[in-house]
């Protein structure tokens, strides 16, 4: 087999691996699961949950990979046998799963791009906001063409490879999206009535807490972590094997938490302020920020810059979903890179087309034995089930199969002995399965 490409640099694997974290999940999703939650106490648990399973996760799925420098499946296999390559193999479904709802919703980013740029978006009457989002997105065709577009982008960057596509697509963009957040932050706190929203956001009405919630907060961590499914494994596979795990791990989790934080903070004071329903659900941030850009100065300016950067940001992460259902294929098959990428494209894209009739025309439908549209199921399947299973299993796997042998791993080869890592181990041993197993029963019972 050809050497394993590997990452430019070690800042460069950085912004690759959060720009595979920062994306949709951030700044689509967290805001409208918050305003659907409940405010403040879901953001609360979504943190602890990021903190107690995220951090201990994202450093054990990286350095599964760092060590046995192959495809989620392949990877568990070599260290557990075959018995364990299934939780790899159940990361590739999930993996198809999410790229097919995901590409819907990033279509809608391009689309809304596109109507910034013309002044489709200048009249910023809640309202008129709100119809608009919905007529779009219950059009049987525009929407389905969007996200053929944005899956064709993603197919073209995946195709090029890691050291061309996706490191040189992530490093501009991280530093520049965050910037941008912090100014529609500025102007979405200080709207009229933005206190409102502040308070939604930021104190905790734990009496809305159920097992819903719980489910959806720890959905809402794996999700926009990229974690339970085998992408941050396959990014760690292409690290050279000095590289430092925690810190490394620990950036991304901080970046990635503080994107979903800004965004919350960007939208739901907009929400209150504009008088929005908080619980409108997948369109919140679609039709929340054009009123806020059609309230500030510059605003098609900064709506352009943001739909703009939310697109590449969603690339950066479609890109990850795609580059890991790839790389199975590529390792254990031998197959050709760009015809593997451009079949599971397809696919993805097919899967993708119910996801988003299910917002228009089929919308009465609902998955039957369920009250979900078929683009909640999935969402829901994927999210609040695959991803947790996996980083179970994931805990389950490092800290007892794999065991303290994974501590040396983690140390070897040039890293300094991490102080913090027989906590790391306990948390995986104990804390993330007994936790996330508690959780997951919470959602069938
Ligand atoms: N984390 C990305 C987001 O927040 C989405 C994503 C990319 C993802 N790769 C993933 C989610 C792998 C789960 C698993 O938008």
């Amino acid at each position: 087999m050809a050497a394993r490409e590997n990452w430019g640099s070690r800042f460069g694997f950085i912004m690759a691996t959060a720009g595979s974290a920062v994306g949709l999940g951030n700044i689509w999703k967290f805001p409208y699961e918050t305003g659907s939650n409940g405010g403040g106490a879901f953001l609360i648990l979504y943190v602890i949950f990021v903190l107690v399973f995220g951090l201990s996760l994202v450093m054990a799925e990286l350095l599964i990979g760092r060590t046995t420098q192959k495809n989620p499946i392949g990877a568990f296999r070599e260290l557990g046998g075959r018995w364990w390559s299934p939780v790899g193999a159940m990361g590739i479904v999930a993996g198809f799963t999410i790229l097919s709802f995901y590409i819907v919703v990033a279509g809608w980013t391009l689309a809304y791009l596109l109507a910034m740029i013309s002044g489709d978006l200048s009249n910023g009457d809640p309202q008129h906001l709100s119809a608009k989002f919905g007529e779009f997105i219950s059009d049987p065709y525009r929407p389905i063409a969007y996200a053929g577009l944005f899956m064709i982008l993603t197919a073209g960057v995946v195709i090029g490879g890691i050291g061309q596509g996706i490191e040189r697509a992530a490093r501009l963009l991280m530093p520049a999206l965050f910037i941008l957040l912090l100014i529609l932050v500025l102007r979405s706190v200080t709207l009229d009535g933005a206190g409102e929203g502040l308070r939604f956001f930021l104190l905790p009405d734990w009496s809305k807490v159920t097992g819903d919630t719980l489910s959806s907060a720890i959905g809402q961590a794996f999700f926009s972590l990229s974690l339970g499914m085998g992408a941050l494994l396959t990014y760690g596979s292409y690290l050279p094997r000095d590289s430092k795990l925690p810190s490394a791990a620990a950036t991304v989790v901080v970046l990635d938490t503080s994107v979903a934080i800004l965004a919350g903070l960007m939208v739901l004071p907009a929400v209150f302020a504009f008088g929005f329903d908080p619980q409108a659900g997948p369109g919140l941030t679609f039709v929340t920020l054009p009123a806020v850009f059609a309230a500030m100065p510059g605003g098609q300016f900064f709506g352009v810059l943001f739909f703009a950067l939310l697109a590449v940001a969603a690339l950066t992460s479609a890109i990850s979903l795609l580059e890991t259902v790839v790389c199975y294929f590529v390792d254990e098959r031998r197959a050709n890179r760009r015809r593997v990428t451009l079949i599971a494209a397809l696919i993805s894209f097919v899967l993708g087309v119910p996801a988003s009739l299910s917002l228009g025309i089929w919308s009465g439908f609902q998955v039957p034995g369920t009250s979900m549209s078929i683009f909640d199921f999935l969402d829901f399947t994927a999210s609040s089930v695959m991803l947790p299973l996996g980083g179970l299993l994931t805990a389950l796997f490092v800290g007892w199969k794999w065991g303290p042998q994974a501590l040396s791993a983690l140390s070897n080869e040039g890293e300094p002995r991490f102080a913090l890592g027989p906590l790391w181990l306990l948390v995986l041993r104990y804390v993330a399965p007994l936790g996330i197993g508690w959780i997951l029963l919470q959602a069938f019972v």
